[in-house]
């Protein structure tokens, strides 16, 4: 088995589905926002959304052994625990495939920053998988190892929008972003890419075994750089796992093997079952 899982960043059953044919799928991540484009998709279509049972089709559509990552929508620790107690009761048994998404640190007004260490700790110990997500620092990866967490989600691509938005760099969201950096940091933190290495590099030290799923990815360089460092996990957009197969000579050498085929070749081909 290929120890780099490849997850899709999405919650279209259309994208899980091709993506599955294809072989390529280890698990999906979800979060509120794209839950939201499938819903507003659906109203634009005049369709009504049975929103558990879409949630129950793509549990089965990544089926057993893969991993589907549903996140809480409360941002204080008891009700993050007892939403996440039941988006694993209510849909894990559809597959028996479901982490459940725990933020970091969801406190807006600052004053207790333990909520969502908290969740993990106690949603953890009930031998549910958690998914720690928001992840901005190696610090936060650490501590949420710590809590008992599956799964921690550095999300480099948003990394490179915040060290770019602070250095007045004018940028498009899929442009990429040099895992060397720009010359400017976020706290020693030089790109979203060098966030992933930094995370790998600390669990490496102390052999954690909280896997690091490298999300907020927008580009397929990003894809092969946060593989280069190590990442367990990498989630990404169907777009971009659909770029990830694309290369200009790929195009000019089918066009040019189209072109030189000959008759004589096309017969042998003559009994092939359609
Ligand atoms: C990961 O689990 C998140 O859902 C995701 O990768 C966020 O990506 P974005 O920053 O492109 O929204």
């Amino acid at each position: 088995m290929i120890r780099i899982k490849i997850f899709l960043d999405t919650a279209n059953i259309s994208e899980l589905q091709r993506a599955m044919s294809a072989g390529v799928l280890d698990g999906c991540t979800t979060n509120p926002s794209l839950i939201k484009a499938e819903v507003d998709k659906a109203k634009k279509e005049g369709l009504k959304i049975d929103l558990e049972g879409h949630i129950e089709q793509i549990c089965r559509t990544l089926g057993k052994g893969k991993s589907v990552s549903l996140e809480v929508v409360s941002t204080d620790y008891e009700n993050m625990a007892r939403e996440g107690e039941f988006l694993y009761k209510r849909f894990n048994p559809a597959a028996g495939n479901v982490a459940v998404k725990i933020p970091i640190n969801p406190s807006v007004d600052g004053k207790d920053n333990s909520h969502g260490i908290r969740a993990i700790k106690y949603l953890s110990t009930k031998g549910i998988p958690i998914n720690t997500t928001l992840i901005m620092t190696p610090e936060q990866a650490l501590l949420a190892a710590k809590a008992g967490a599956s799964i921690v989600s550095p999300f480099a691509g948003r990394i490179d929008d915040y060290i770019r938005v602070k250095t007045g760099v004018k940028f498009g969201k899929e442009e990429y972003f040099p895992a060397g950096g720009i010359g400017k940091d976020d706290n020693g933190i030089v790109s979203g890419i060098d966030l992933v290495k930094k995370i790998v590099e600390i669990f490496k030290n102390y052999k954690i075994k909280t896997e690091v799923l490298a999300g907020s990815i927008r580009n397929e360089r990003q894809a092969r750089e946060v593989a280069l460092a190590g990442a367990d996990i990498a989630t990404i957009p169907f777009s971009v796992l659909m770029k990830m197969l694309q290369h200009e000579k790929t195009l000019e050498g089918t066009i040019k093997f189209s072109q030189d085929t000959v008759q004589e070749y096309k017969n042998v081909f003559r009994n092939a079952k359609k």
